[in-house]
């Protein structure tokens, strides 16, 4: 829903990965944003017009003719980004020479909007200096150059250069709408359940999903941060380009948080941390007895008072569940582990699409918050927690 009715023209050049690229409009799209393309002549080798047209409701543009003299120049105005992938590497040296002999590369010039590059070729094409120097270029001119991937490449070989997953390709384009906030800022984000085992099968946790926590990494992405993210088990699946590390105990998940600590300047601990373990574990498979078994819990350490103690700079957020007086045992929680914010919300929230809940600073400023999904939820609290801290007057 962050792309609704956003426009954005796709440009495509002449390289196999060309055919994602019906995928990728399929999920803008479906997001509500409304696409135009725009091809070299050697893109038509690739992909279609016919279902370029069917998928974007738009024709697709290749050439002038008279009808059409001024069409780069429309394009150009036409949209709030231009995005080119795949682009070859042909298609990038052109661009940062800024030459324009046909209708992308001449759209491109004429084209003061953000722009997005989706490389993809060959890995020895790829990293031959002449390439990545123009690629250099392109970024130093505020080009957002999204990093191919590693994997099996059309020729058979394995190495750099494949395209970039279209779901981060995505990502990058909402990326281009939103405004900078976390520039630059390295941000630890935990989520979803620890474990605490009793033997090698058996565990106690708690059913969180890592949803609200995945979509916090997201809205710090779309505004220029760097998410580092602690995760214990989610339902979630979480993007193979976020760093992640993934834990199973709260000690675990305490110790990853120490190391990372030190080099972020904000930490949103949205984690569910199981708060106790069992006293005594088993290394082997427990045996059922015909008799009752009792167990002793005993509490797990808790990460953010650890944090609390230690932090400098760093702003720390807490996440809370309550079902009552929800911004009052907040605020306790907030002064007890010495956070900058809370966020607390009714325990109806979990396993729900929509979010409510209460954004609580350490000066007692309450914001109510009530969103249609978690996502739209966390790009607020990010908003909002950027804006407090980093830049009261903004
Ligand atoms: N938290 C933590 N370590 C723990 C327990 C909780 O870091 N061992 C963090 C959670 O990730 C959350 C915040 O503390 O950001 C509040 O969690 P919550 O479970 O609401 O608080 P508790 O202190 O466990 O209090 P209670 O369960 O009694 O409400």
């Amino acid at each position: 829903m962050f792309l609704k009715d956003k426009k954005i023209l796709i440009g495509i050049t002449g390289g196999i990965a060309a055919y994602k690229v019906y995928e990728l409009i399929r999920i803008l799209t479906k997001e509500g944003a409304k696409v135009k393309t725009v091809l070299t002549p050697s893109a038509l080798d690739f992909v279609s017009p016919t279902v370029l047209s069917t998928l974007t409701s738009n024709v697709p543009y290749w050439e002038w003719d008279y009808k059409n003299p001024l069409v780069h120049i429309d394009l150009a105005k036409w949209c709030d980004v231009f995005l080119i992938a795949p682009a070859t590497v042909n298609t990038i040296s052109k661009l940062a020479l800024g030459i324009a002999d046909n209708l992308l590369t001449a759209t491109w010039l004429a084209c003061d909007k953000p722009k997005i590059v989706a490389p993809a070729a060959n890995t020895v094409m790829f990293k031959n200096p002449a390439v990545q120097e123009n690629l250099k270029k392109l970024q130093k001119w505020g080009v957002e150059i999204i990093p191919t991937q590693k994997g099996l490449l059309a020729c058979g070989d394995l190495g750099e250069g494949k395209l970039a997953d279209i779901n981060l390709i995505r990502d990058y384009l909402v990326k281009a709408q939103t405004p900078q906030r976390w520039k630059g800022k390295k941000v630890l984000i935990t989520l979803g359940a620890t474990k605490e085992y009793l033997d090698p099968v058996r565990f106690i946790s708690n059913g969180s999903s890592g949803k609200m926590g995945l979509a916090l990494a997201k809205a710090i992405f779309y505004q220029g941060g760097k998410p580092i993210l602690v995760a214990g088990d989610t339902k979630v699946e979480i993007p193979e380009w976020f760093e992640t590390v993934r834990v199973e105990t709260t000690q675990e998940m305490l110790e990853a948080c120490l190391d990372i600590f030190p080099s972020v300047e904000a930490v949103f601990m949205n984690a569910a941390v199981t708060d106790y373990k069992f006293e005594k574990t088993y290394q082997n498979k427990l045996k059922k007895k015909e008799k009752e078994l009792i167990v002793k819990l005993v509490p797990t350490p808790d990460i953010l008072t650890q944090l609390g103690k230690l932090k400098r700079n760093q702003i720390l957020v807490g996440f809370a569940v309550e079902t009552q007086s929800l911004v009052e045992n907040a605020l306790k929680k907030l002064r007890k582990k010495n956070l900058d914010a809370i966020v607390v919300n009714p325990s109806k929230v979990m396993g729900s699409d929509t979010y409510e809940g209460f954004l609580i600073t350490k000066d007692s400023l309450v914001e109510e918050i009530k969103k249609p999904t978690k996502e739209e939820a966390a790009l607020y609290i990010t908003q909002r927690v950027a804006e407090i801290f980093f830049n009261p007057r903004g």
